[in-house]
This record gives C-alpha cells, structure tokens and sequence, in this order.
C-alpha cells in the first residue's frame, strides 16, 4: 500500500505540488493522470525516493520515504519516465548487473533475467546491447528491471508511451496479475481513454493539485450514452415514471432529465410523454467522452 500524504513541492519559486495526498490500496490499480507539467513526474519521483518533497511525506507499506528512505524504495518497483541505462550493455548482462544491488547471486540473476525478459516479449533480444532498442523496447526492459525483487508496490511513469498495441495489451495482463498477487500499482498517464480498462481508480491531477478520484465505473456512467429531454414543464413523478420504462433517468434540472442508453427511435419516447400531457420542448443525443470528462474537471478547477 501506497499513501502519498499532503506533498508539497516548490522548485524555486514555483510551487509544484500543493498537498498532494491520495492512496493506492493493495490489489488496487490507480490510473493518475494530468496534462504535461500537471505534476506527476514529480510526484511520482517524491515517492520512489529520488526528489525530497519539500513538505509531506509518503508511506509504503508503512516505511516513510523520508525518514526510512532504503526500506520504503525496496518495497517498489519503479518504471522511470524516461529510463536511463548503460547504452554499451547487453540486455541480459546489464540486468544481472541490476540485480546485483539487489544482492542476487549472479547464476540466479541470469535465470531471472532470462524468465522476466522474455515474459516481456524480449526474449529475442536479451543478447543486443541496449543502445539499439526501440523507445518501447526500453520501457519493456525498464519493466522487467522494477520487477527484479518481486516488489508489492509497483510506480510506472508514462509506462503506455511508446508501446504497441500488443504492448499495452500485455501491460494490461501485467496489471492486472500484479492487482491479483495483492499489489498496489500507480500509473501516470495524461490520456484518460488510455487508462480505461487498466485502472480500477482515477486521480486527477491538474496544476501541482487533486482535482478528482473517481472509480473508473464512476467515471463510465458519467460518460455513457443518454437522451437529453427538455420538457415545456417542470419534470414530475408522472414524466419520470413514464421515462423509467426505457432507461435508467437522471434529473439534470427542472425541465430537463436524461435518460441513459443509446436509443435508435425516439418518436416511442416522445408520444409516451404526450400521452401524460408532458410536452417535449427539445431531445439531443448526448454523448460525454472520456476526454471530455476529464476537460470538464479541469474547467471547473480553474
Ligand atoms: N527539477 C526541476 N526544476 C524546476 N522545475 C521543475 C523541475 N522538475 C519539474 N519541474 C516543473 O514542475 C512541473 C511539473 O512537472 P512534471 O514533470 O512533474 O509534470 P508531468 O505531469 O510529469 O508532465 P508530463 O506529462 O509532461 O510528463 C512543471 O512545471 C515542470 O516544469
Ligand atoms: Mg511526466
């Protein structure tokens, strides 16, 4: 378990992150996601170890970053934004080299490396120097390396960038093997629809601030499909009654409901509303995309 309390951080001048605080349960998947410059390299390297905060702290797994900063970094695999590696190394021989700092003999590293870098799908390639991968090869590599010590909390910056659709399909199982195994998994993201079907839960973060954490059925229901009906009157008991019988119905103001679903013919609708005397004053198809989900958070933060 991941709990990121009340960080803040101010390069300079330039406050960062203000009071950053969610968590990451076990056996949970958060997807956290912001625009470039939102935050979340930074918050992410606060975590991990690597960048003090300037106020707050983060526990994992109870250890906190600050005080206990060698025990609190062994309990989580990291995937860096942009991971750095020795470019001269092969594959294979660079991440047993990894490995040694993880005090793991060297016939045992190899073996290791062997499993992890072809479950990664770089079994072909574990034997060519690291200078010649591909950006997607490299977050694969980086992967297998946060894997080395079998971490229970897992940080992954960016990890979707630069992967193919097979890629983000097999990150997809990863995640969700790690949430069966228990762990706790963060990772950043600044497109929603990317996290969709990834992520349990959503935080957003907009400007160095939590602008939102929704579950991701949360955040599907706000988006679905729906008729928008204004009626000539107020909406009543009679009107949503009527409406109950196509769909779920949510009442937006007083003259206007939604009715959740994607209906083909609306003329049924419409006369069944006549019948009650409830007169239709205008209907729209609407539909809320993720993004547009995610603007909307935005705009209203300010
Ligand atoms: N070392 C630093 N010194 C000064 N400012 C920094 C430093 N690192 C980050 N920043 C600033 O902090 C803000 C947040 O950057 P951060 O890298 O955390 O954003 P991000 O959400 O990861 O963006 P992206 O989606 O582009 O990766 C930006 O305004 C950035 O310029
Ligand atoms: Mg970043």
């Amino acid at each position: 378990m991941m709990e990121i309390s009340s960080v803040t951080k101010v390069f300079g001048k330039l406050k960062v992150l203000d009071r950053v605080s969610f968590n990451v349960e076990n056996s949970e998947v958060i997807g956290y996601v912001g625009l470039n410059g939102a935050g979340k390299t930074t918050t992410i390297r606060i975590a991990v170890g690597v960048l003090p905060p300037t106020e707050g702290d983060v526990l994992i797994d109870g250890y906190s970053v600050a005080k206990d900063k060698r025990r609190a970094s062994a309990l989580v695999g990291w995937v860096p934004e942009l991971p750095i590696f020795e470019q001269d190394f092969r594959a294979l021989d660079y991440f047993t080299y990894l490995a040694g700092y993880y005090g793991i003999p060297r016939g045992e590293a190899r073996r290791l490396g062997r499993e992890l870098l072809s479950e990664l799908g770089l079994g072909d390639a574990m034997n060519r120097k690291l200078a010649e991968f591909s950006q997607g090869m490299k977050k694969r590599f980086a992967l297998a390396v946060s894997m080395i010590n079998d971490p229970p909390n897992f940080i992954m910056d960016e990890v979707l960038n630069g992967l193919d659709p097979q890629g983000i399909a097999f990150f997809r199982e990863l995640a969700l093997k790690f949430k069966k195994e228990g762990k706790a998994v963060l990772f950043s993201s600044h497109i929603l629809s990317e996290v969709e079907g990834i992520a349990d839960r959503v935080v957003f973060i907009h400007k160095g601030k939590i602008i939102g954490e929704y579950s991701m059925d949360e955040i599907k229901s706000a988006t679905k499909p729906a008729l928008e009906i204004v009626l000539s009157n107020n909406v009543d008991d009679r009107a949503l009654d009527k409406l109950r019988k196509y769909g779920e119905v949510a009442r937006k103001n007083e003259k206007t409901v939604l009715l959740y679903g994607d209906f083909t013919d609306i003329s049924e609708i419409i006369s069944s509303l006549a019948s009650i005397d409830a007169g239709v004053s205008e209907i729209r198809r609407v539909e809320r995309s993720l993004e547009e989900f995610f603007f909307e958070l935005i705009e209203r933060a300010g």
